[in-house]
């Protein structure tokens, strides 16, 4: 059954493929635009092939992820040539600042954490609030934002890309067009993203291939309560640890900085102060934790968790307090810190960019 889904999901891949290749061939506009190199990721031990997504429209080739992979690290592509996304997603911390809260163009600082750049593949919608419904939309989205990237409009974003002609030849290889669009350099970047997986964790090859030595004791009780009495899992599901779900827990009801969170997007008075679940791959590097950065370790967050939340009128009625002792929010942090995979690692920062 998984097996003839696959079979159907490489020939779509491979009849769509074929199609741009024939439409290069045929289009006397297109000649220069052909070499593109099917990329095949490998899904580490741990994570759902099935579940992973690539926009039929936007298939992975190996030109497109190099090009993502320089639009990701450019500080020119913003408005004073100071800020890329990996200013805010450092490589080295999984993709994420280090900052409760991230400072952008002009030190100009947004009321939310970033989050890691990592296992967006295995994601729908993206942001603390889901508002981009794509990662192809997700990654244009900071380019125009005043606090980050700092350019009015995406028109000035594409004008800067194509005062390079080293870019616009690129461009023209991947996309058959030298005339950029926003859309080309959210696919290009979305693509890049889409490899940066984090997965053969020591808790996978414990949990998948029974290795008893991958974790420690301390880590095999914390997963036993991770399932059971901490409830963890009722919403850091699945083999991403997500249920991509919003749900309020009750940060940022204590104090007079609310965020409304899903709200924003749907209106819909129960998502008031939702946010989405997020991944636990890596957590043990991407500190400090949630969406406003107010945790500064693993143990305060399952203090918040251990409490019960914060008491809210929209509080998930999931979040109950949890009665763990000391010795159980050891046994979880241990669990949590087994989590730390590979498949984003490989990843170096570029040295030379197209001029
Ligand atoms: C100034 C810092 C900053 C810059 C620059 C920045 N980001 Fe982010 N990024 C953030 C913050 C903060 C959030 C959370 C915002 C929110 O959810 O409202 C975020 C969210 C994201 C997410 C969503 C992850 C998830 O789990 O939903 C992705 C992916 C991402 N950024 C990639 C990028 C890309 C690609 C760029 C460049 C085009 C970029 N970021 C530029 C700070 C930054
Ligand atoms: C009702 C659903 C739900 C339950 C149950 C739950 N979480 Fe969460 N978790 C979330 C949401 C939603 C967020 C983001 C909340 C925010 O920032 O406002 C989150 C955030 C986190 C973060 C911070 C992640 C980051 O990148 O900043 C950690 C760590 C975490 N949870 C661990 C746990 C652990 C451990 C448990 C069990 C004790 C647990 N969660 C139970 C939904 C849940």
């Amino acid at each position: 059954m998984a097996g003839t889904i696959l079979k159907i999901k490489w020939l779509t891949i491979f009849m769509f493929l074929g199609t741009v290749f024939s439409a290069l061939i045929t289009s006397p506009m297109n000649t220069n635009a052909a070499s593109q190199n099917f990329y095949k990721l490998k899904i580490p031990l741990g994570l759902d092939e099935e579940a992973f997504k690539v926009p039929q429209d936007n298939p992975m080739t190996r030109e497109k992820i190099g090009l993502g992979r320089l639009l990701f690290f450019d500080k020119r592509l913003s408005a004073n040539n100071t800020i890329a996304c990996a200013s805010c997603h450092i490589p080295e911390l999984a993709f994420t600042d280090g900052q409760s809260v991230s400072s952008g163009i002009h030190h100009l600082q947004g009321g939310r954490s970033a989050p890691t750049a990592i296992n967006r593949g295995f994601s729908e919608a993206q942001f603390w609030d889901g508002r981009a419904p794509m990662l192809e939309d997700q990654s244009i989205g900071p380019f125009a934002n005043p606090i980050e990237h700092g350019f009015s409009n995406h028109d000035e974003l594409v004008a800067k890309i194509s005062m390079f002609d080293g870019y616009k030849k690129m461009f023209k290889n991947v996309f058959g067009t030298d005339n950029i669009k926003k859309e080309h350099v959210g696919k290009a970047i979305a693509s890049f993203q889409r490899t940066l997986i984090s997965g053969n964790s020591p808790f996978d090859r414990f949990d998948y291939d029974g290795d008893q030595k991958a974790i420690s004791e301390s880590a095999k009780r914390g997963k036993i309560l991770f399932f059971d009495k901490a409830r963890c899992n009722l919403c850091h599901m699945g083999t991403n640890f997500s249920d991509e779900k919003f749900h309020n827990i009750g940060v940022g009801w204590d104090g007079n900085a609310l965020d409304l969170g899903r709200y924003s997007v749907t209106k819909d008075v129960k998502d008031l102060g939702a946010f989405k679940t997020p991944t636990l791959r890596e957590i043990s590097k991407t500190a400090p934790y949630m969406h406003d950065g107010r945790f500064a370790t693993l143990e305060d967050v399952i203090a918040h968790y251990n409490k019960g939340g914060v008491k809210n009128p929209f509080l998930d009625n999931q979040v109950i307090p949890l009665n763990l002792s000391r010795p159980e929010i050891k046994d979880l942090v241990a669990m949590l810190r087994s989590l730390e995979g590979e498949g984003w690692q490989h990843v170096k920062v570029p040295t030379e960019f197209p001029q």
